[in-house]
């Protein structure tokens, strides 16, 4: 058996029980913030305690971009490369992100800090290029800003929303 605190789990899935179906989202996504990621015997807790099919627990997961059915580094770096950020130069900022992290996007750095991945419209194209750190948001951005930010990161684990830099 894994290391996952079930007892947490189990206590976000009997929460969002009653919900059924219309809580599984927000149960995947609660569940997400304690584990790191959804795991086949994850997933099967929650299909089992919403009483949701488990195809469409997996659906959800594949479709819902910011859930993962894989492990990922503790940060989660997202560049947006979708229509605005790609004509503001996203594609840069993709490369400043692999040259510093030395992995390729949907891969995670060797010592499992970060996990790089471009990313479908992120909502905020009025600050494009765009890209997250986890929760943290960083817009408009430079190729030249990248290190420093993902520095910045590595040291303070967190950090405070830039509204561009
Ligand atoms: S296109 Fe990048 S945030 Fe919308």
């Amino acid at each position: 058996m894994s290391d996952i605190p079930w007892e947490q789990v189990d206590a976000v899935i009997a929460r969002w029980a009653p919900r059924g179906r219309a809580g599984l989202l927000p149960c995947l996504e609660e569940v997400q913030s304690i584990t790191g990621w959804l795991s086949p015997e994850v997933s099967r807790r929650i299909a089992e305690g919403l009483k949701v099919p488990l195809a469409d627990v997996f659906g959800v997961i594949t479709f819902y971009g910011l859930l993962y059915d894989r492990p990922v580094g503790r940060f989660v770096v997202r560049v947006c490369d979708d229509v605005s950020c790609f004509i503001n130069g996203s594609r840069e900022i993709v490369d400043a992100c692999r040259s510093y992290l030395g992995v390729e996007p949907g891969e995670t750095t060797p010592d499992g800090l970060f996990t790089l991945e471009t990313h479908p419209c992120l909502g905020r194209c009025e600050r494009a290029p765009f890209m997250m750190v986890n929760e943290l948001e960083f817009g408009p951005i430079t190729p030249q800003d990248v290190p420093r930010i993902l520095e910045e990161v590595r040291k303070s684990g967190a950090g405070q929303e830039e509204e561009g830099v």
